[in-house]
């Protein structure tokens, strides 16, 4: 059985992205978890070099449990994109170079569906998938996986959320991830579908 999270435990967020480290501070804000990052631990950032969203997150989160000696939570989630066979994929951070510019990124992803021909909305699909990984400080780990499904538009639209949220509209949406309120966002998000199997797993009520 996986091994539960007691309120009042520290927890550290293992992860540098600050949209990513808000989002999982507004997930794990009403189970009565306090949250570090590993930024305001010093921890370093490690290199990601697995091939899947489980294997890097599990890296990502051990790397911060081992260092902490607290119970440490990560997530690695990116853009996949059906016609360009997944990618960017596990690569989705790294598209945006070192400057992190996703104006940038999205226009490269939105250069390689043109060069595919594929303007329709049906060429167009695409999914966020997100793996988060509880490691703790003796090694043991465990992942929890979500997606959420839906197409690119272009141009991008809206300012909200982070990294390709503005091109990317989910299945029965009208407004983008870039538009949405947080709110919105996390009632049907990849990073949601994972953390309510997380929640399930390992913490006790919420709160509210
Ligand atoms: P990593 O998991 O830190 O390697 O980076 C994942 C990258 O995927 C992020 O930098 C974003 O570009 C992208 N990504 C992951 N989740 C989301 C999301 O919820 N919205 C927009 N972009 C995301």
């Amino acid at each position: 059985m996986t091994r539960r999270l007691e309120r009042g435990t520290r927890l550290v967020v293992a992860s540098h992205n600050a949209g990513k480290i808000r989002e999982i501070n507004d997930l794990i804000r009403p189970f009565g978890l306090t949250a570090v990052s590993a930024g305001e631990l010093g921890i370093s950032e490690p290199e990601e070099t697995e091939a899947t969203f489980a294997g890097n997150a599990r890296l990502k989160a051990l790397h911060s449990a081992l260092a902490s000696g607290l119970p440490a939570l990560s997530d690695d989630s990116g853009l996949e994109v059906d016609a360009l066979d997944g990618a960017p994929g596990i690569y989705s951070a790294r598209w945006a170079g070192a400057s992190k510019d996703f104006n940038y990124a999205m226009q490269r992803v939105e250069q390689e569906l043109q060069s595919k021909f594929a303007a329709d909305p049906g060429s167009r699909r695409a999914n966020f998938t997100a793996a988060l990984c509880l490691a703790w400080p003796d090694g043991e780990t465990d992942v929890f996986e979500g997606k959420v499904f839906g197409h690119l538009v272009w141009p991008p639209r809206g300012d909200k959320g982070f990294g390709y949220d503005p091109m990317f509209l989910a299945n029965g949406e009208t407004l983008t991830f870039g538009e949405m309120d947080a709110e919105a966002k996390h009632a049907i998000s990849h990073r949601a579908r994972a953390f309510a199997l997380f929640v399930s797993a390992c913490l006790d009520g919420r709160d509210d």
